[in-house]
């Protein structure tokens, strides 16, 4: 379903290093969620979708400041996630759970995700990481905005799970694609 059209990010972010996200991560992600946002505003004011996720992680790769990501082939997000070379992970004020509860039950294919969760998405220009995130979407009720450019992707392989019980996440077989996201910036509010 076509998604709520963008508006253009304002002047209330702003930069920082990845150093500077704040908290345990663990207790960021897994215990607080994120939404995954990728989309192409330039093909379509509503091309882009979200989902709230759990899994994932920040940390460094390939001597990058980098960002983990799993997505499971059944969510709408995933054909924007592989289709876009950006994407984002906001971070919400607790008041906001039921808003991710929302973009973590309902799916983009049905519904206007923005609207049911009472969202606002927003689009960077070229102001923000040197020119690097322009297109980027994400929402402007977030705290905390992770931008990241995709350097690589994968798909999880049951004969390489060491633990047999790891297949108990899979009664459907639909194994998680890992993304590595190179981090282009951090924004927060001003
Ligand atoms: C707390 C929470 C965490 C989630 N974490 C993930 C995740 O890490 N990966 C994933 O593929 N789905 C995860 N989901 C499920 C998706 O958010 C959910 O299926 C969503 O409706 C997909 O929306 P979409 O079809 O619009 O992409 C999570 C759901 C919740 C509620």
């Amino acid at each position: 379903m076509e998604q709520k059209a963008v508006a253009a990010a304002d002047g209330k972010w702003r930069e920082k290093n990845i150093r500077d996200f704040g908290g345990s991560t663990v207790r960021r992600i897994s215990d607080g969620w994120m939404l995954i946002t990728a989309g192409n505003t330039a093909a379509g004011k509503g091309s882009w979708n979200t989902m709230t996720a759990s899994w994932g992680g920040l940390g460094e790769l390939w001597g990058m400041d980098a960002a983990f990501m799993f997505i499971r082939p059944t969510r709408h997000t995933r054909a924007f996630a592989d289709a876009n070379s950006l994407f984002t992970l906001s971070f919400f004020d607790e008041k906001y759970r039921t808003a991710l509860a929302f973009c973590g039950e309902k799916s983009g294919r049905d519904c206007d995700k923005a609207a049911g969760a009472g969202l606002t998405p927003i689009v960077f220009g070229g102001g923000v990481a040197g020119g690097r995130a322009a297109g980027a979407v994400a929402f402007a009720e977030a705290s905390e905005i992770i931008i990241c450019r995709k350097l690589y992707a994968h798909d999880f392989d049951p004969a390489r799970f060491l633990d047999p019980a790891i297949e108990q996440n899979y009664p459907q077989k639909d194994y998680h694609r890992m993304y590595v996201g190179e981090v282009l910036t951090l924004l927060t509010v001003k």
